[in-house]
């Protein structure tokens, strides 16, 4: 039986490559997403991996998804915390929405879906999460207090959570991308994002296949001894 895996934020950018990999691998993938219709509908007739619409941020909203998954497709087995946004400001015109939506979204999801499948992982003594966080929340960024904030969470969170799951068979890690080419990066004023490009040695942005590959090797039934670990895939933007 394929290992069920569920990737938040499953059908466009970063999140789509880990999907289709993680099918590549043998898994049975859902990848949710929770607005663009039209890229999700597209992204399944191209692939044939099941998509699921919910906000990730809400706990309720995750609640009922992951009841929908279990009955339709059995206990999750494999969870990539991916769904992301930016609402870049700088301090003087970020305000408590800004903040919150971010925090919710990009951190807050993380507790969410953790919570309401570790139970699960926990009994079948067999669990891979992986928390997509970001160079950003390990060197911080101009005009990110909010992102830089909820991506540094993840890296902790990821950490904590780790030593809980170990002794169940569960292993925690976290991906840490540098700027990868998705419609979030291109987002990025043309000039900021060239001075950015220029501090990067490997001279390029990163592709979603190269993080995409960094999931799959973490999510591997034989990847037991790796847990409560950060993999930097930047192209040596940022070294530690
Ligand atoms: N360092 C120092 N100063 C900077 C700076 C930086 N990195 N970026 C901008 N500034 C300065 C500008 O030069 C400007 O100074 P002056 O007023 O003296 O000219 C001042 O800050 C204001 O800059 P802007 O005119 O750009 O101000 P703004 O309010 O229009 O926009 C901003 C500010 C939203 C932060 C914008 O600069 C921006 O979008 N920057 C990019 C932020 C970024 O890299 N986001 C990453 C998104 S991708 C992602 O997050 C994925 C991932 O995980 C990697």
């Amino acid at each position: 039986m394929a290992r069920i895996a569920l990737v938040t934020g499953g059908t466009r950018g970063i999140g789509a490559a880990i999907s289709v990999a993680l099918k590549a691998a043998g898994r049975e993938v859902v990848a949710s997403y929770a607005g663009n219709d039209a890229a999700a509908e597209a992204f399944h007739a191209e692939t044939g991996i099941a998509t699921l619409k919910f906000d990730a941020g809400d706990f309720a909203a995750c609640k009922d998804a992951v009841d929908r998954i279990h009955a339709a497709h059995g206990a999750i087995e494999i969870l990539v915390n991916n769904a992301g946004i930016t609402r870049d400001a700088v301090m003087a015109k970020m305000t408590r929405e800004l903040w919150d939506a971010v925090i919710d979204t990009n951190l807050g999801s993380c507790f969410n879906l953790c919570k309401l499948t570790f139970d699960a992982m926990r009994a079948k003594k067999f669990g891979r999460i992986v928390n997509v966080g970001s160079i950003n929340g390990q060197a911080g960024q101009y005009g990110q207090v909010n992102y830089a904030a909820a991506k540094s969470g993840i890296h902790g969170f990821t950490k904590a959570l780790a030593q809980e799951g170990a002794r169940f068979g569960i292993t925690v890690n976290a991906i840490a991308p540098g700027y990868v080419d998705t419609d979030m990066v291109r987002a990025v004023p043309e000039d900021v994002l060239q001075k950015i490009i220029s501090r990067i040695p490997m001279g390029r942005l990163g592709r979603a296949d190269d993080i995409a590959r960094g999931v799959v090797f973490l999510t591997a039934d034989d990847a037991d001894f790796v847990t409560g670990a950060t993999i930097s895939i930047n192209g040596g933007q940022h070294m530690y």
